[in-house]
């Protein structure tokens, strides 16, 4: 069913006449990820003092929070904003009395040495040294670590996938194809930034581009580490790594998350885009099934005709060694990145980390294609908040669960371990290793319940509630429990409880918390949700330390279909009478989706990521009704120059008045 519309012949197979496209995302429909762990770590050091101390996850080593996480001792009404208008066009739009200061635009200099961004003289080195591409998750780290109320922070943000038409005037290789330096500059502006910034005094931040912490990880030129039960298996060694330990770069990094022990999560999300080949006969059929599964297929994208490694019917085992959980340490620049196999690998969306009762690490993470799963990955060993270089590698033990919503409302996550159930050699799985490289098809022998398209899923800081967004699953046509309407245009937030609040417990109960879209399609909206305020397919979440549930939109190209405005952030309710109503707070310019929302302690600075300004289905808006290309962009969002391509940027939202959001 998912991958019904292709053929052997077709997988990522013979270039299109003209232009390669190289847009490693042909799907229109994106992404985040923000950290319940370390909000209510920074409730400690910047909570109100005598605040009242909530343990959200049990008691012993977990985080502890207090209820009062600012200043005014009580849960703030979500809805103390005047809601922001729906519609399209393009420009920007928060709530009347914020400001949004642009901090961080694709091309801008991490460093000294590099004048301003000029689009029409890029090259792959100075991209390396510049902001990248569509910005998507986002973390704040203070500096120093143990800063009480920090003037200075590290920004970590991911930066998903390249889109050619609107990064390059014109493709400038042989028959019309983008080159290989393009290719190059395309791959340099993927992967991580890390970023020092600063308050600047006027209620907003800037950029220290001289800092020794500013940082590219790119998906061209970083080495990264394979740790975890796959390291050095054989299904993950190729020509270039035989010994299966390490691979150059990290791709599509969607959303992510943050540990306790301050480190960044960043996930591999559409991994399938970066790979293709000519000669798809070449591919055995069992892995070709195994491609397939992956939604391999999609457009020819131009790496594999100048990196064999992008080939499977080169380098069968390059897939394998993407598609992974990678840690960063943004406090040493010098630090390899490590890919952490023991949480699996899939189309990871984020990884959002909370403690168990016991102090177990649990990472929360959905798997963002049709029909896929949702999972948890639960440690070993506990955090040691002591000694942080015994956390180092807490992420390497463990065992991954898949998730199973039953009809009566229970939730069972099942062990992805070998020799568990099915999980055996009969059965194609020899190992551990096995089993996390092919994670789906562990989750198939286990009946975990196919999704439609989990995206973000965060914990609220106040009841430990797991909240899991289902962005949309047009191709559905049998419900589920989870997934109550078919063909859903819409998609569905959904509330989980852990069975005695213990997030590493293997059972839980889940209710619906919000379904997309009007009421008259289904939706949860009734006549006190204003049509503004209306959303559809749920993407990126964030909790603020007032514990107010923050909800990013992603509609794709179809937008016009859906809730006829741009995306937006809105407020969702999570109880009381008001539960599952939404309100927008910002609408986004035209072709852009919201992505990266993350809030300061304080609450006083919301960061969110402007992914794919000009980009998505700005042929559905009456106003420019064609494709939006570089030199003829349907928005030249922020910068607004007549020679200037629109640049996806990082905007950190304040109120004019100084007070929290
Ligand atoms: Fe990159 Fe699932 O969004
Ligand atoms: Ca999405
Ligand atoms: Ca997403
Ligand atoms: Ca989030």
């Amino acid at each position: 069913m998912r991958n019904d519309n292709m053929s052997k012949a077709g997988v990522i197979g013979e270039c299109e006449e003209g232009t390669v496209n190289l847009r490693f995302r042909d799907e229109k429909t994106l992404n985040d990820k923000v950290f319940s762990a370390l909000a209510r770590r920074d409730f400690l050091r910047f909570g109100a003092a005598g605040a009242v101390m909530l343990t959200v996850n049990g008691g012993g080593k977990s985080f502890a929070a207090p209820k009062a996480a600012v200043s005014h001792g009580k849960k703030r009404a979500p809805s103390d904003f005047k809601e922001v208008s729906g519609g399209a066009d393009a420009r920007l739009h928060v709530a009347e009395g914020y400001v949004a200061d642009i901090l961080l635009r694709w091309g801008d200099p991490l460093t000294p040495t590099l004048g301003a961004f000029n689009p029409y003289a890029q090259s792959p080195e100075e991209q390396e040294k510049r902001f990248g591409y569509n910005n998507d998750f986002t973390a704040l780290f203070p500096l120093p670590r143990d800063a009480k109320n920090p003037d200075r922070m590290l920004l970590c943000v991911n930066h998903e996938y390249p889109i050619s038409a609107l990064m390059f005037n014109a493709p400038e290789g042989e028959g019309g194809a983008y080159s290989k330096k393009q290719i190059d500059i395309a791959m340099s502006a993927l992967g991580v930034t890390v970023a020092e910034i600063k308050r600047d005094g006027k209620g907003g931040f800037s950029p220290v581009i001289e800092s020794p912490y500013n940082r590219r990880i790119s998906f061209r030129t970083t080495a990264i580490d394979i740790s975890g039960p796959a390291r050095g298996h054989a299904r993950m060694r190729t020509k270039d790594d035989p010994k299966g330990e390490t691979v150059i770069g990290t791709v599509q990094n969607c959303a992510g998350g943050v540990t306790p022990w301050d480190s960044y999560l960043t996930c591999e999300e559409n991994i399938n885009y970066v790979f293709s080949t000519r000669t798809p006969e070449k591919i055995s059929d069992e892995e070709m099934k195994k491609l397939r599964r992956f939604d391999f297929g999609g457009k020819p994208q131009g790496l594999s005709e100048h990196y064999d490694r992008f080939d499977p019917a080169k380098e069968p085992n390059e897939p394998n060694r993407f598609g992974w959980v990678v840690e960063i340490d943004p406090y040493d620049p010098t630090a390899t990145p490590v890919k952490r196999t023991a949480l699996g690998r899939f189309k990871h969306e984020g990884c959002t980390c909370v403690l168990a009762k016991d102090g177990r690490l649990v990472a929360y993470m959905g798997d963002d294609q049709h029909f896929e799963y949702v999972y948890k990955f639960v440690s070993a060993r506990p955090y040691d908040r002591l000694n942080r270089e015994n956390n180092r590698n807490l992420l390497d033990e463990g065992v991954l669960h898949v998730a199973v919503f039953e009809e009566n409302g229970g939730v069972i996550w099942k062990p992805l371990a070998f020799g568990n159930g099915p999980l055996t050699p009969e059965n194609g799985f020899h190992s551990q290793a096995d089993i996390l490289i092919d994670a789906r098809q562990a989750g198939d022998l286990l009946q975990a319940t196919p999704t439609d398209r989990p995206e973000d899923i965060e914990v609220d800081p106040l009841t430990g509630k797991v909240y899991v967004s289902f962005t949309m699953n047009e191709k559905r046509e049998q419900t589920n429990p989870v997934s109550p309407r078919p063909k859903n245009v819409h998609g569905q937030i959904l509330e989980i409880t852990p069975e005695n609040d213990d997030h590493a417990s293997s059972s839980g109960v889940w209710n619906m918390l919000l379904l997309g879209g009007p009421a008259a399609e289904g939706g949860t909206p009734d006549d006190e949700t204003t049509a503004d305020g209306t959303l559809s397919c749920p993407d990126n979440l964030a909790f603020d330390a007032f514990g107010r549930l923050w909800v990013a939109t992603d509609q794709g190209k179809n937008w016009h279909e859906k809730s006829g405005s741009t995306d937006g952030l809105f407020t969702v309710e999570t109880s009381g009478e008001k539960r599952g109503k939404s309100r927008r707070f910002l609408r986004a310019p035209i072709g852009s989706e919201v992505t990266g929302v993350t809030f300061t302690p304080d609450v006083k600075n919301l960061f969110v990521s402007i992914q794919h300004p000009g980009g998505d289905g700005c042929e559905n808006w009456e106003e420019f009704a064609r494709e939006s290309c570089f030199s003829d962009p349907a928005t030249r969002w922020p910068d607004f120059k007549p020679d200037m391509p629109p640049r996806p940027s990082l905007v950190v939202i304040r109120r004019e008045n100084g007070e929290a959001i």
